[in-house]
């Protein structure tokens, strides 16, 4: 930005597409205030920062203020009276140079203070969401899209950091620039100013004008192209799905729709733009039509003597040329202003979407006297457990449970049953409702988070590998295990040999698509990362529902051995992998119907004696 130069009027609010959630939805002035003192604050971080860009901002637009009387001074010592006074060009000439290089010098400091200061305040806007993000109970996720939440980290901290580090500036160079321009328009000329001013109400017009009709237009543009390409994202990643079932003239035909609707909202949108910069330019135009036959009159009035030096008529060539300039300085902001604005709305919008993930409120902390340990048995009791993930929905009604270290208890039952449910409060990632759950004879809430999650080694129904490579995805439960250990891990889980097979081994990178990598071979190398971890109770929620029988059947033993002295929580679909278990639960709709161990179960001849005769006969 420099000074004087204002931004083109092409509306910013195309860079965000993909989020139109709120987007240039005004604030109640309540919150926006509040929204204000926060952003505020991320500003007084870096005050030194802040306020060096300030003093760039304001000198070197005041500097480049000096210009165009300086230009006009030269040329009224070239065309002055009768004579050409060379010293006295030379002289304005020099200074002239010395304004505008030292204001491009300004201009270059403010620009690079900018870059540093939008630097910082991205990171730490970044820094305060992720870090909050980690202090969120792990219902948030549960409840909340991963796609919004990432929205929120990348776009919306773009949109408020360009606004904070640039628009806020900006604001501050129009005021000092269009005040500037008017006093130095009205030390040259009153009268003039007074003509200049007939078509100022005609580009507020037009300003406002683009505020209240062109801008919504260029909102709804973004909003169907939002429309648009999340449609596009939802069928292109179910490409599968959509040509077993010969769906692809239907999405075609919706396709259309959306991307007419896009198109036509762009026309709109563009139209109406187009329609506005040529008018706004006919008014600078037309204004500096009536300035430059005014001023000819008054200067024509001037060198023949018809107006005194001392009357508000007088003008002298230059100063009608540094008119001119001054006056072309005054239009620019008054132009831009309301695309200025407009972003600063929807930068305090988006601000407003950051701050209410931060004010999210964290998982409630440990108790006080915690207890921090790392030698826990496993003997888990659970005793009149009720609980729901919303309120009015009890999922789970009446748990009673006695785990004796280092047994197994199986958990099966229909889908939706509850089971993963059960998982996810022995794990505290909800708390229960009503009830308790010990563990070694305290409640699990007297336990500190870490100590309680660190004594159980999970594998999940969804399995979870980042992008590092197999060998680090391995050893994530175990830091510092050694190669041979995590090879020992893949050869126990029968992953090894494919392992092997992989062009990088161990070191394969693992890329997010994972495309070369089948369900069943991510789950084994779960399995292998439970292998090292080693924690004195163990929770499998259908860990190997993606593997084969028979390789199944090839881990078993590893597994066994796995469970081997360990307190295990086991939920299968497959009957015959918990048949051995200590006690296995049937759940059905939050209640537990069924409690015993395999024998028991079939000599009842239940749900449990349905299931198994179902799978095995
Ligand atoms: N985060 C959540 N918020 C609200 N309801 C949930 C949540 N997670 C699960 N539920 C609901 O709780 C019930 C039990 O879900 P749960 O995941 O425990 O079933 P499950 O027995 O593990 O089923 P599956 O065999 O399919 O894994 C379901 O009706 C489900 O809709
Ligand atoms: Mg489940």
């Amino acid at each position: 930005m420099g000074p004087g130069s204002m931004m083109m009027g092409d509306p910013r609010n195309a860079k965000n597409p993909n989020n139109t959630s709120g987007r240039g939805k005004k604030l109640d002035p309540k919150t926006r205030n509040r929204v204000l003192a926060r952003l505020a604050k991320y500003l007084f971080r870096h005050m030194d920062i802040v306020l060096t860009a300030f003093f760039f901002m304001l000198s070197a637009n005041l500097l480049a203020l000096v210009g165009p009387k300086l230009s006009g001074e030269a040329i009224n010592a070239i065309i002055g009276k009768g004579e050409v006074k060379f010293d006295v060009i030379y002289e304005k000439v020099f200074w002239l140079i010395l304004c505008y290089v030292g204001s491009a010098l300004l201009s270059l400091g403010l620009a690079l203070t900018l870059i540093r200061l939008s630097k910082k305040i991205t990171y730490s806007l970044r820094k305060d969401i992720f870090e909050h993000l980690l202090t969120l109970p792990v219902g948030y996720f549960d409840t909340h899209q991963t796609g919004d939440i990432i929205s929120h980290i990348s776009y919306d901290v773009d949109t408020v950091n360009t606004s904070l580090s640039h628009d806020l500036l900006q604001i501050c160079a129009s005021i000092v620039t269009v005040i500037g321009s008017v006093i130095m328009m009205l030390s040259i000329s009153p009268m003039l100013l007074l003509v200049f001013c007939v078509t100022v109400p005609i580009s507020l017009v037009l300003t406002k004008k683009r505020t209240t009709f062109v801008r919504p237009l260029f909102r709804k543009r973004s909003a169907k192209l939002g429309e648009l390409n999340g449609y596009a994202e939802e069928m292109l990643s179910g490409q599968k799905t959509i040509r077993a079932y010969g769906r692809q003239a239907h999405i075609c035909e919706k396709f259309d729709e959306r991307n007419k609707d896009a198109c036509d909202a762009y026309y709109e949108a563009d139209y109406h733009g187009a329609l506005i910069g040529p008018s706004t330019n006919f008014i600078n135009n037309l204004s500096l039509s009536l300035i430059i036959m005014f001023g000819g009159i008054f200067f024509l009035l001037s060198i023949t003597g018809a107006v005194a030096p001392t009357s508000l008529f007088f003008i002298e060539i230059g100063y009608l040329s540094s008119f001119v300039q001054y006056s072309r300085r005054f239009s620019g902001p008054i132009n831009e202003f309301a695309n200025i604005l407009a972003d600063l709305q929807s930068a305090l919008s988006a601000a407003e979407r950051i701050f209410r993930i931060i004010d999210e409120a964290p998982e409630t902390p440990d108790v006080e006297n915690a207890i921090e340990s790392d030698d826990i048995r496993g003997e888990v009791k659970i005793d009149h457990v009720k609980f729901g993930y919303v309120p009015g929905r009890i999922i789970i009604k009446d748990l009673n449970l006695d785990v004796p270290q280092g047994s197994t208890v199986a958990i099966v039952g229909p889908t939706g049953a509850g089971k993963t449910t059960i998982i996810n409060l022995l794990m505290r990632f909800y708390d229960v409702n009503e009830g308790t759950i010990d563990l070694d004879g305290h409640e699990i809430r007297e336990y500190t988070r870490h100590s309680l999650r660190s004594a159980y080694t999970m594998v999940l129904q969804e399995t979870w590998l980042f992008g590092g490579t197999i060998a680090e995805n391995i050893a994530y439960g175990k830091e510092g295990a050694t190669m041979d250990e995590i090879v020992a891990a893949a050869r126990a889980a029968k992953i090894d040999s494919f392992i092997r097979t992989l062009p990088g081994g161990y070191d394969t990178v693992m890329t997010d698509n994972g495309v070369n990598i089948s369900k069943g071979q991510k789950q084994l190398i779960t399995i292998a990362r439970a292998m090292l971890a080693d924690s004195p109770m163990l929770i499998l929620d259908e860990a190997t529902s993606n593997v084969d029988s028979r390789t199944e059947i090839m881990i078993q033993e590893a597994m066994l051995r796995l469970m081997q002295g360990r307190t295990c929580f086991v939920i299968a679909h497959r009957l015959s992998t918990v048949q051995n278990a200590d006690t296995i639960l049937v759940v059905k709709d939050g209640n537990v119907i069924e409690q015993g161990n395999h024998e028991e179960l079939m000599t009842l001849g239940g749900t449990y004696a349905g299931l198994y005769n179902s799978q095995f006969s």
